[in-house]
């Protein structure tokens, strides 16, 4: 079963037919809200939104040891995220969909690994490629039959937020090697490793990058719900593909 984690304006699915909602409770405490189990395209899929139904959890302050967990006590069997992300890349431009191949994380003070007990032996967990491959592939097949084009490939930079980033922040960004930026990357991707459940994302350029292309002078917060409302509906097409090719 397929669970979809809705960044920054995805707190919902369109056509997803609702069968039920279920509180989880995890060892690490509360996730974002209630598990929306239920039906897309007669496919059985869980959304969870990763800010809360509302869209009051900061970045930060996600519990995202707790939604992995739910999501895998649940018997999710890959987990599908969508996060909205600056575009560094000068390719990268608003309304630019892409399947993400690398990760930098810059965050900190999250709690961010599920192996931290110090009376069992120490775990480590080879993360060379943090994306599941298939899962990525299948994804892009997805957005060729939905007929989008995306990119594929990138480097998503994780970053703290919930501020957005300096302008020589950016430049930083782009010399380490990374083409897209966002806050909630990380440690998601890294849990859902640690937990062996199969993890991609989708990633929503929804505005230039700090000092970039027409953030040359600033952000403009007003654009991006403009973007992000028109891309999330291309979003949604992508994973209606995606839970066809997948089956339940
Ligand atoms: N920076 C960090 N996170 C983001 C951005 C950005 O420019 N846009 C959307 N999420």
């Amino acid at each position: 079963m397929l669970a979809i984690i809705g960044g920054s304006g995805l707190t919902q699915l369109a056509n997803l037919e609702v069968t039920h909602r279920q509180v989880v409770r995890t060892p690490y405490g509360e996730p974002s809200g209630a598990l929306t189990f239920g039906n897309l395209k007669g496919r059985k899929v869980i959304f969870l939104a990763r800010h809360g139904y509302g869209h009051t959890i900061p970045p930060h302050k996600v519990n995202y040891r707790a939604n992995i967990w739910a999501l895998h006590s649940q018997q999710a069997g890959n987990v599908l995220a969508v996060a909205a992300v600056g575009g560094i890349r000068a390719d990268l431009g608003p309304g630019t969909l892409a399947i993400p191949g690398q990760i930098i994380d810059y965050t900190y003070g999250r709690e961010f690994t599920f192996f931290d007990a110090t009376d069992r032996g120490v775990t480590h967990t080879d993360f060379s490629y943090p994306y599941h491959e298939p899962l990525r592939a299948r994804l892009l097949r997805a957005a060729a039959l939905a007929g989008e084009r995306v990119i594929a490939g990138g480097t998503y930079a994780a970053t703290q937020g919930p501020r957005l980033e300096t302008a020589a922040e950016i430049n930083r960004l782009e010399r380490d090697g990374a083409d897209m930026v966002g806050m909630t990357g990380m440690p998601e991707a890294a849990l859902a490793r640690e937990i062996g459940l199969p993890y991609a994302a989708i990633a929503v350029v929804v505005n230039h990058a700090a000092g970039r292309g027409s953030s040359e002078h600033g952000i403009n917060l007003t654009d991006i719900n403009a973007v992000s409302r028109e891309a999330m509906m291309r979003v949604h097409v992508i994973l209606e593909k995606l839970v066809e090719l997948d089956g339940d």
